[in-house]
């Protein structure tokens, strides 16, 4: 930009949402220009915060007018360079739009503004005896706009499914500035296609997501926590599987291992929760009305995978220390350097053989490099993060996905493709599918303004 000569478009922007809310300093518009992971960097040519849905409208078609591309952002907590203005496009950033509406016991739902942080609907929730199915460990920054723009996981899949799940309606701002609401309260909606579902999970590529009606689900009074350290991949497999049949309540069921929960140790300078070492942890939680301990270690007591190190916890404080084993595994890598994240999916039948040739396939082709995995068990979802890459040396991604796709799994399973993963589109999606979903992109976003570069190579 020129800062000599006011420019028309920045007069205009200011001009809708207020002076203070256009930023072009770039002391100020840094914090916006690259990912969680740190690997993904640029410089927005400036960040516009919008109040509402009509300024959010009137910015679209101001940039769109003049041709400047925007990246939507919500909480920045993007692994995949989803949200990240690679090339100097303007960051839309919705976290103004925090607004949450009152709950509606009966119906279970709530309206919530893009911006509203997870964190912050969930207490919005509690008191009326309600909460949120989806939960993850960025929950006190990532924005429920963002959460649904990616159709993101988490730690509840299993019982509620992921974001997409939980939206019963939308607003969303299109490529030309127009407005498209569903966000009437009707419990059942047939009307033709169904948009918000095809907005979901687009990455910010088809519409900017401004207003959400959100379903909510009952809070369980009761919770159980126990951490385990298995013999092997195929132990914690059925004990998983015994525990969906015989556990009601169970709503997680997380894994990782040694290197990892060694890296969370010395990054969070806590001890590990048995001296020796196990072939893999798995967590799991059940939640429901009444004593949940009891028959979580009644059903641990009879099964044969579970051996001495075990623990369990009912209490919050003792809950949280389990969980921290494995939450904090995505800061620890952070710590560690800058990762490569790749989120994979592989059916459960192929979960142990993805296991045993994962490190080999990253190490013939980086034999320094680190890799740490963890992830949603029942799910087959594993993050694969990989240590000691260049950021743009992609040839240990390339080599897993290919091994994801050779198992028939899915190279992106809650994190989306954003620009980490578009080269490798190919790998589990046929031409023609591509094809249509170039359409799709064509038909509501011609002139390419909204998030470029994400999804399509
Ligand atoms: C998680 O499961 O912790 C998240 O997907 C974040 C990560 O993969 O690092
Ligand atoms: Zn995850």
């Amino acid at each position: 930009l020129n800062r000599d000569v006011p420019d028309p478009l920045l007069l205009r922007l200011a001009g809708i949402v207020g002076p203070d809310h256009l930023l072009t300093d770039p002391d100020m518009t840094s914090g916006y220009g690259s990912d969680w992971t740190g690997r993904f960097r640029g410089s927005p040519r400036f960040v516009v915060r919008p109040a509402d849905t009509a300024e959010v409208a009137a910015v679209v078609a101001e940039c769109g007018a003049a041709g400047i591309p925007v990246v939507p952002q919500g909480g920045n907590t993007s692994l995949v360079g989803g949200a990240t203005p690679l090339h100097g496009e303007a960051v839309l950033s919705l976290g103004r739009l925090s607004e949450i509406g009152a709950v509606d016991p009966a119906g279970q739902e709530v309206l919530a503004g893009a911006g509203a942080t997870l964190a912050a609907l969930q207490d919005a929730a509690r008191p009326h005896g309600l909460r949120f199915g989806v939960d993850l460990a960025s929950r006190d920054s990532a924005t429920v706009g963002g959460m649904a723009a990616t159709n993101a996981g988490g730690i509840h899949v299993l019982r509620h499914g992921m974001m997409r799940a939980q939206v019963a309606g939308m607003e969303a701002v299109l490529a030309d500035g127009s407005v498209i609401s569903r966000l009437t309260g009707a419990g059942k909606d047939n009307t033709g296609y169904d948009l918000p579902n095809l907005l979901a999970g687009s990455e910010g590529t088809l519409g900017v997501i401004t207003r959400l009606r959100l379903r909510l689900v009952p809070d369980p009074s009761d919770r159980a926590v126990a951490l385990l350290g298995l013999r092997s991949v195929a132990d914690a497999l059925s004990l998983v599987g015994a525990a969906r049949a015989a556990l009601p309540g169970l709503e997680a069921a997380e894994a990782f291992f040694q290197d990892g929960l060694e890296l969370v140790c010395a990054h969070a300078g806590v001890a590990p929760p048995w001296p020796e070492a196990h072939a893999v942890y798995v967590l799991v939680e059940s939640a429901g009305t009444g004593d949940q301990l009891s028959p979580l270690a009644e059903f641990l007591a009879e099964r044969p995978e579970v051996g001495l190190a075990a623990a369990v916890a009912a209490e919050a404080r003792d809950r949280e220390r389990l969980w921290a084993y494995r939450e904090r595994h995505t800061e620890a890598v952070n710590a560690a350097g800058v990762p490569h994240k790749l989120d994979v999916a592989v059916p459960l039948a192929a979960l142990e053989e993805f296991l045993a040739r994962a490190n080999e396939t990253v190490s013939t082709v980086e034999p320094n490099a680190r890799v740490v995995t963890f992830g949603h068990l029942a799910e087959g979802n594993l993050h694969v993060n990989i240590l000691g890459l260049e950021p743009e040396d992609e040839r240990a991604d390339e080599a897993i996905l290919r091994l994801v796709a050779d198992l028939g799994g899915s190279i992106s399973a809650e994190h989306g493709i954003g620009v980490a993963k578009r080269r490798f589109l190919h790998l589990t999606r046929s031409a023609a599918d591509i094809a249509a979903m170039r359409a799709l992109k064509a038909a509501l976003d011609p002139r390419g303004i909204l998030n470029p570069g994400v999804i399509f190579p």
